[in-house]
């Protein structure tokens, strides 16, 4: 049963604290999309095949299209729009895309340096460098129909 009663939340939103009124049958791609304005994350399949709708929360690569917006009360999110290398420059996923050609359309691309950007703190956080096939496993819920999946496996390995 759809539920229309409104909701407040707080979180953080690539650092900033947000409160926001939400109902509860929300999904936080259109929290981010059309209530916050932040269209980087992109709507692609909406049934969390695809992963162009992958932000981080409290760290960790999710479908936005999937995660029901109520639960980010408390947490932190992180979308593309959040990435910086400081001072107007890429983040290093970012430009490590850009290096290594890894961007042909561009529709999946904010979702793939999403779920990338996941991984290296992973692997970071345990010392861990992954070998190509780790790489590739990562990005098994990202879809590129530009197929351009050996230029983003290249990316991230530079990263390490
Ligand atoms: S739009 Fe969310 S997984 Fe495709
Ligand atoms: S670059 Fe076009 S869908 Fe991936």
């Amino acid at each position: 049963m759809t539920n229309f009663q409104n909701n407040k939340i707080s979180f953080s939103l690539n650092g900033r604290k947000i409160e926001q009124e939400i109902p509860s049958s929300m999904l936080l791609i259109d929290l981010i999309r059309d209530q916050l304005k932040l269209k980087g994350t992109k709507p692609g399949c909406l049934e969390g095949e695809c992963g162009a709708c992958t932000v981080l929360v409290d760290g960790l690569a999710i479908n936005s299209c999937l995660y029901p917006a109520i639960n980010i009360h408390g947490k932190t999110v992180t979308t593309i729009e959040g990435l910086s290398g400081g001072k107007n420059a890429l983040d290093e996923v970012q430009q490590s895309m850009v290096n290594h050609g890894a961007v042909q359309c561009g529709f999946c691309t904010s979702g793939v340096v999403m779920a990338i950007k996941s991984f290296q703190e992973q692997c970071n956080r345990n010392n861990h460098k992954p070998e190509r096939n780790e790489i590739k496993k990562s990005l098994e819920g990202n879809i590129c129909r530009c197929t351009g999946y050996v230029k983003i496996i290249d990316a991230v390995e530079a990263l390490f």
